[in-house]
């Protein structure tokens, strides 16, 4: 028995090829030379003694390739697609610039984000509101803004958001999102669309249809159309393929009882990526087609013209654009138990294998040219015993001093990091083109007082 009870749940054992070629979950750009990681053309290890650790990188050409990548294989299958990238995996102005350089739109989870992206100055009709118990002063700061669609959660928000539009002497339109009873095999903090879910208006029990009549009725409200979003890190496209049967059967029941037919039908996002060398998630392409083809064929089957088709990624077009680099710290080898490794970062940068039992890829930055012929457990600094970024990974051989890079960690990391044990945040750095630029600073301890006015 493992003595430490966050590590009893024993680890696949996947064999282990030293000479494994991480390429598949690092950046596009990425490279080995003279024995380093290089990213954009920037030299990891440069990188990461000129800014300190931890930090986030990100590959800007990566972002980008994934962004255009979205919007080539779902405008290859119909002509009124948007990729609405999902900002709660990443969020920074210049990521929201990115994006609306990019040709693509927004979706704020919160009147923060929101902030930000107004603040990045992506126009507000770049823009849509999300959140499933959205404040009254958020659903006004979207207002006031004048966001495309705002996505509605429940019939009280819908009462809600037609107050203030009247008030406004104006229209909002919405989407509302219906959960449409699908389970993807994903982790279980992470499926959206079953039934029994604090998410959306359910399809039992008429929620949604009542949700689509009120939304006829309501003055202020400008029904635009539906919103799914079935969960994250999904691999298998057959659970979206369901999902779309089932909404646009419900579009047609909507045209029946209201005599609305919708304009919009957003799919959220979800699209899984590959953490691990063993992870086959779909590519985008495959994405594309079962989405966009989906939805024609369907809409021609109950005779519904193609509404607006809208997607929602997030992960998918950050995640592996990212890396974290870690200083290595101290090494604790426990003879016949596992030797730890720890890192001058951990559970605040990336809550993630604390929170799903999430895994990564390591690599010794300045070794990155040597075979991974070690086994260890990455530690992060904090007072958790469950604060592992890595369980009994394959690393070159490592000693303290050395910087560790993790690999695919650009989605959920920063934007879920905290200042647990007053931990200052990481600085992240954007790289191109042999050119690195720092688009968020490094917390110092006078942030960690700057809201402590007692
Ligand atoms: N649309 C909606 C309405 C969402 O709630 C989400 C994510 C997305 C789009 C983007 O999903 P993506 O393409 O990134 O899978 N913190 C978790 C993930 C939570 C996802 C929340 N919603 C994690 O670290 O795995």
């Amino acid at each position: 028995m493992p003595s430490n009870p966050n590590l009893a749940e024993p680890v696949p054992a996947e064999p282990v090829d030293p000479h494994a070629d991480l390429s598949s979950v690092l950046p596009l750009t990425a490279e080995i030379r003279e024995g380093h990681l290089r990213v954009g053309g920037v030299d990891m290890v440069g990188l990461a003694r000129e800014q300190g650790t931890a930090l986030y990188v990100m590959d800007e050409a990566h972002i980008r390739h994934q962004l255009r990548e979205f919007r080539r294989w779902t405008s290859f299958h119909a002509s009124n697609v948007e990729t609405v990238y999902a900002a709660k995996a990443f969020m920074c102005k210049a990521m929201c610039r990115v994006v609306h350089e990019e040709g693509c739109m927004v979706l704020c989870a919160s009147g923060g984000e929101l902030a930000i992206a107004l603040a990045a100055g992506v126009p507000a009709s770049r823009i849509q509101m999300h959140g499933n118990n959205k404040t009254i002063a958020e659903i006004e700061e979207a207002l006031d803004a004048g966001v495309d669609r705002v996505i509605v959660d429940s019939l009280y928000e819908l009462e809600r958001i037609s107050a203030a539009a009247v008030d406004r002497g104006m229209t909002q339109a919405v989407l509302l999102r219906v959960t449409p009873g699908v389970k993807p095999d994903t982790h279980g903090y992470i499926q959206t669309g079953q039934e029994d879910s604090k998410f959306g208006f359910g399809l039992n029990h008429g929620l949604a249809m009542e949700g689509a009549r009120h939304a006829c009725a309501l003055p202020g409200i400008d029904f635009a159309g539906f919103h799914m979003h079935i969960g994250s890190q999904i691999f298998a496209l057959q659970s979206y393929s369901k999902a779309i049967e089932v909404m646009v059967e419900f579009m047609e029941a909507v045209r029946v009882e209201t005599g609305r037919t919708v304009r919009d039908l957003d799919v959220g996002g979800g699209i899984g990526i590959k953490y691990g060398l063993a992870d086959e998630p779909s590519t985008i392409e495959e994405f594309g087609k079962v989405v966009v083809d989906g939805i024609k064929e369907e809409c021609e089957r109950q005779g519904l013209p193609v509404p607006r088709i809208l997607i929602e990624p997030g992960r998918a077009v950050v995640a592996n654009a990212g890396i974290t680099l870690y200083t290595v710290g101290t090494i604790k080898e426990l003879p016949g138990i596992r030797t730890y490794v720890a890192i001058d970062g951990g559970m605040t940068d990336n809550i993630r294998p604390a929170l799903y039992g999430a895994r990564y890829e390591c690599l010794v930055a300045n070794k990155a040219d040597r075979p991974r012929t070690e086994i260890v457990t990455v530690a992060g600094k904090h007072c958790e015993t469950g604060d592992l970024i890595a369980r009994d990974v394959p690393i070159q051989e490592v000693e303290t001093g050395d910087i560790l890079a993790v690999c695919a960690t650009g989605a959920y990391c920063q934007s879920m990091s905290s200042n647990y044990n007053k931990q200052v945040r990481p600085g992240v750095v954007f790289v191109k083109d042999g050119q690195a630029r720092v688009v968020v600073r490094r917390e110092t301890y006078d942030d960690l007082l700057r809201c402590d006015v007692g």
